[in-house]
């Protein structure tokens, strides 16, 4: 059994769709694993009128077991309801008074943590009365989830935080970039900081270039009214792929603490080349899905106005003014419609210098690039392209792979990212979560891309559903005489 925790939990926004389908489930996990148990109340609260016991009946549904399940029955039994205006200051007197009793009762020890997966233009106002209402005037702990988007801009992501800082201090602000709460994205750093071989290739003498692709076969479903305003840059680039990205081009931390692994992420983003206007246009490509066979184009979505410039697809190449990366670009792509649902690194090496296996027979097989691929999602592994002598008389290479991939069943052992994330803020560390500063570049630098778009008018839809992106993609990489590791029709 795991180390019990204890907390309250308060969760605005407590009937959404994340809660049902993520948190409260993956809140479960933890219940079963034993890091919750007996000393655990949840607070749900949303502008819907429930009472307890029809909250608890929700919750219990959203749990994949059956309701006579006597452990989910005790596991829902520590939840309670309260509807709230988040704006209705009185009204946090109601909170404070459940948050007390529920204290005593399952003896909490003051610790709370606050959950706000709320529209953002709410955050200030849900961390300001918190504290003036004396909610946080407790003994234990008080922290603060936040859920993403963490603003659509510097500028206005500055503003939340200032709004969120009067009340929390940076330590107890947890904000949720899922994809580090993901197996195989933590990988990144075993398999980097872990091994001599790789660490000491893991630079721009023996790095050709990096390649980050998160492809989504999904289009925009019925979430177009968020992602029309939002789009794959601010939607996937500006948090998940900054972090990969980040997680790759990093110097070792002094400790694996979250604080020095911060300090290295930071140092790292403040060499990344933020792109003037020319610089821009050329590093970067948009796209937006057309019609498919029996797929509608995006600007046909429902709640999608007939002529969105919204993007549902970028790639780019992003440059580190360092001593380890300079010369060695990072190329990322992600969309929505595109051929599969996948995430991947690869990892691509400079070839030989010489090759002295070039005999005349062997023209039509020259070595190939050592290519280190990890798999993030759906299956997580890893393969590292050798080139290695092919069977039999002569002499020709050919490229083999070495591979690892985790099994079926330690696969479904891997806890969801949000039970991952929920533990760690439990425990106090930030380690899987984005730093103000972290969050502030990847805006500076997110945000010279748009303003570029926004002064220019695309040609949109320029990719087809099933496709990995509008050919501009791939002439993206070709002028650089790369190729991407991944592509259709190889
Ligand atoms: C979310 C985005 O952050 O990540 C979605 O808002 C996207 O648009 C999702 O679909 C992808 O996450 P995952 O874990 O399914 O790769």
């Amino acid at each position: 059994m795991a180390t019990e925790r204890t907390s309250l939990f308060i969760f605005f926004g407590g009937t959404g769709d994340l809660a049902y389908r993520k948190l409260y489930p993956s809140m479960f996990n933890l219940y079963k694993k034993g890091t919750l148990r007996e000393h655990f109340g949840v607070i749900g609260t949303s502008r819907e009128k429930l009472t307890d016991q029809q909250f608890q009946e929700n919750v219990l549904k959203s749990l994949d077991v059956a309701k006579t399940d006597k452990e989910a029955q005790k596991f829902v039994s520590h939840f309670v309801y309260e509807a709230h205006d988040v704006t209705d200051k009185a009204h946090y007197q109601v909170l404070k008074k459940r948050a007390d009793e529920l204290d005593k009762t399952y003896k909490l020890n003051g610790n709370r943590i606050f959950y706000l997966s709320l529209a953002p233009s709410f955050f200030g106002t849900v961390a300001g009365y918190l504290k003036t209402e004396g909610l946080t005037d407790t003994e234990g702990f008080d922290r603060v989830v936040i859920e993403k988007p963490f603003g659509r801009d510097y500028d206005s992501a500055q503003q939340l935080n200032d709004a969120l800082s009067k009340s929390f201090e940076e330590k107890q602000i947890f904000r949720i970039d899922h994809y580090l709460g993901k197996e195989m994205i933590q990988n990144i750093e075993a398999v980097r900081f872990g091994n001599t071989i790789v660490e000491s290739l893991w630079n721009n003498r023996y790095i050709d270039n990096i390649q980050v692709t998160l492809s989504e076969k999904l289009g925009v479903e019925e979430r177009a009214s968020y992602y029309d305003n939002s789009g794959a840059l601010r939607d996937m680039v500006q948090n998940h792929i900054m972090q990969i990205v980040n997680l790759l081009a990093m110097e070792q931390p002094v400790s694996f603490t979250d604080v020095d692994i911060r300090a290295e992420k930071v140092k790292a983003l403040r060499s990344l080349r933020v792109y003037n206007v020319a610089e821009a246009s050329t590093n970067f490509v948009r796209g937006q899905y057309g019609a498919g066979d029996s797929q509608r184009a995006y600007r046909d979505e429902d709640n999608v106005p007939h002529d969105s410039n919204n993007d549902t697809f970028v790639a780019g190449k992003l440059l580190f003014d360092n001593y380890r990366w300079s010369g060695t670009p990072f190329y990322i792509r992600t969309g929505k419609m595109l051929a599969d649902k996948f995430t991947r690194v690869d990892v691509v090496f400079k070839k030989p210098l010489i090759d002295i296996f070039s005999f005349p027979q062997n023209q039509n097989a020259p070595l190939e690039a050592n290519v280190l691929t990890m798999y993030i999602e759906p299956h997580a592994g890893f393969t590292l392209r050798l080139n290695a002598k092919t069977n039999g008389q002569g002499f020709q290479t050919e490229p083999i792979n070495l591979d690892y991939f985790v099994d079926a069943k330690d696969s479904k052992a891997t806890p969801e990212p949000y039970e991952r994330l929920i533990h760690d803020v439990m425990k106090g560390d930030g380690t899987n979560f984005s730093s103000w500063q972290e969050v502030s570049y990847a805006w500076r630098f997110v945000d010279q891309i748009r303003k570029v778009w926004d002064l220019q008018k695309p040609q949109f839809p320029n990719y087809t559903p099933g496709s990995m992106g509008p050919a501009a993609a791939d002439e993206l990489i070709q002028r650089d005489h790369r190729q991407w590791v991944y592509r259709l029709n190889k």
